[in-house]
């Protein structure tokens, strides 16, 4: 019986050799290619290891991509570098085709079994005049491998050097994997509603910089955001405001299947969350027995927070986030889901403590992983439970006291809704103005001294009480969510702020063709970018 590596080797190289012949039946000279250098080019996050060899493989008309086929998920990388590399530079690059045309050099994206590739993300890139390999264990690696390898094509082809237009792809060798497993970013789409158009839009966005993934904030005191099928005034009344009166807005389940099959396409997880007991006032509105703070719920459209919980002691209540939970979870294929937690000031201690040790239980009963903010820690949680450590450091101790992960989101540092500085259009400023090189000089490793195997990742968290479109969305997340997946990718010797000033003013190009609104920071020389970058007049 033939083995699967066997077979992956054999495809291989039957590819290997279909290009041997089209190059020897047509005896083309080699384009000769400038020398480049693989360690200058402007990637990010940063990989492991990067060892140029001073050559380039001249991706162009005559280029195609084979992909093991025996594995799962292979080909759909292929397609996606594909249509992707189609957007950036207009190439067909054909797909595990038996295409009569030339083809003379391949990009051949491998499975592999080699115990280099043993993190489930991790892969390598050999880049030669001929052929670029992308071995990675799994498709996940393979397709954090592509974006790699998409950052490494020039935006504009070199065509002096040939008849034909030529993007040169620098030579050498890449060795990568993450530095976190959990890379993540949060959307608040309950203070400002954001379609599904924007969040895969956003989606889109991060996972070209490897953030793996999106948590959704889907529910505070001013909006309801997901259909509930068997609470449906949770969407008719509490999802039709927002922050500022607008009319605010809600995601069908099918649109929630929609962002998480996107996700899903870019190996991202989707993490829901459901706020409670406290930031609760729009599901209190919709239905008046849940709430527990003494006053007749009116649906609110301001920021203040802290004032609203559900009543914690009905059964009644439990009943509802069984069926909340329940559905959720079942078009919700991630391990995880956030029960919030946060600033519930108006639930008292012991009652707050029996609540999360009761939705702890929904939660494992419905087959997920409880994620609650920093405060769930001082309930009697289980030790599977992650803590996401926002604001207090003796609450991440008490989780790490229970043998519990935690995600690290410290206000100060990593939540993208704070201002850059006293001038910026958008953004609060309740614990920090962080500029760009605030954001990034940091250590998520050292930060608190909490212990380096506690640590599951970084994410960074954007509220959204002072925005309410993508563009304001953009401003607040870029650049600095590239600095934060930086800080969760890439080992702490690979971070620096000199280079990474470089780099970043190097993404300039990309985010304009994304025709994303970045906010220019004075912090970084955007003009130095070395395809020339003129035009940074954003406002
Ligand atoms: C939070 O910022 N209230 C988690």
């Amino acid at each position: 019986m033939m083995t699967k590596t066997f077979l992956t080797k054999s495809i291989f190289f039957l590819a290997l050799a279909m290009v041997v012949i089209a190059c020897q039946k047509k005896q083309k000279k080699r384009i000769p290619m400038p020398t480049t250098d693989l360690s200058k080019v402007s990637l990010m996050p940063k990989p492991v290891k990067t060892v140029p060899t001073h050559s380039a493989f001249a991706l162009d008309q005559f280029t195609a991509i084979y992909t093991s086929k025996s594995s799962t998920g292979f080909e759909e990388v292929g397609k996606f570098l594909s249509k992707k590399l189609k957007s950036k530079i207009n190439l067909d690059i054909p797909v595990n085709e038996e295409t009569s045309n030339i083809v003379e050099r391949i990009i051949y994206i491998n499975q592999s079994d080699s115990i280099e590739l043993g993190a489930t993300e991790a892969y390598q890139l050999y880049i030669n005049q001929d052929s670029i390999i992308l071995n990675a264990n799994t498709a996940e690696g393979a397709f954090r491998g592509i974006q790699t390898l998409r950052q490494l094509v020039p935006e504009t082809s070199n065509d002096t050097l040939a008849e034909q237009a030529i993007w040169p792809v620098p030579s050498g060798k890449i060795v990568d994997n993450p530095n976190f497993a959990y890379r993540g970013s949060m959307l608040d789409v309950a203070r400002h509603f954001f379609n599904v158009e924007d969040v895969k839009k956003y989606i889109d966005l991060l996972s070209y910089y490897k953030i793996n993934v999106l948590h959704l904030h889907l529910s505070d005191d001013q909006g309801w955001r997901i259909e509930i099928k068997s609470w449906p005034k949770l969407t008719e009344v509490g999802g039709s405001t927002e922050v500022g009166g607008e009319a605010g807005g809600y995601y069908t389940q099918e649109d929630y299947k929609e962002i998480v099959q996107y996700a899903a396409e870019r190996y991202m997880t989707i993490i829901p969350e459901i706020d409670m007991p406290g930031h609760t006032n729009a599901a209190s509105v919709s239905y008046p027995f849940l709430n527990g703070n003494g006053k007749t719920p009116k649906l609110y459209e301001g920021t203040h927070v802290g004032f609203s919980t559900f009543d914690t002691r009905k059964d009644t209540v439990y009943s509802f986030i069984d069926d909340v939970v329940r559905e959720i979870s079942e078009i919700t294929p991630g391990p995880y889901f956030h029960i919030g937690g946060d600033e519930s000031h108006v639930t008292k201690k012991k009652d707050y403590i029996y609540f999360v040790n009761r939705v702890e239980k929904i939660v494992q009963k419905h087959g997920k992983r409880m994620i609650g903010w920093d405060e769930v820690a001082i309930a009697d949680i289980d030790s599977t439970s992650i803590s996401h450590w926002w604001s207090s450091e003796e609450n991440a101790k008490k989780a790490i006291e229970k043998g519990m992960q935690i995600i690290v989101s410290p206000a100060k540092k990593a939540y993208l809704d704070m201002s850059y500085d006293t001038l910026s259009k958008h953004g609060l400023h309740w614990a920090a103005y962080i500029p760009v090189d605030t954001a990034y000089v940091w250590s998520p490793e050292e930060y608190g001294g909490m212990p380096l195997e506690n640590i599951l990742g970084v994410e960074a968290p954007l509220w959204s009480e002072t925005i309410s479109n993508i563009d304001e969305l953009e401003y607040l997340a870029f650049p600095r969510v590239i600095g934060y997946s930086e800080l969760s990718w890439s080992i702490p010797e690979n971070r620096d702020w000199e280079d990474y000033k470089i780099r970043l003013a190097d993404q300039a190009p990309f985010l304009d063709r994304m025709n994303v609104k970045y906010y220019p920071s004075p912090l970084i020389d955007w003009k130095k970018s070395k395809y020339s970058y003129e035009t940074i007049e954003k406002d």
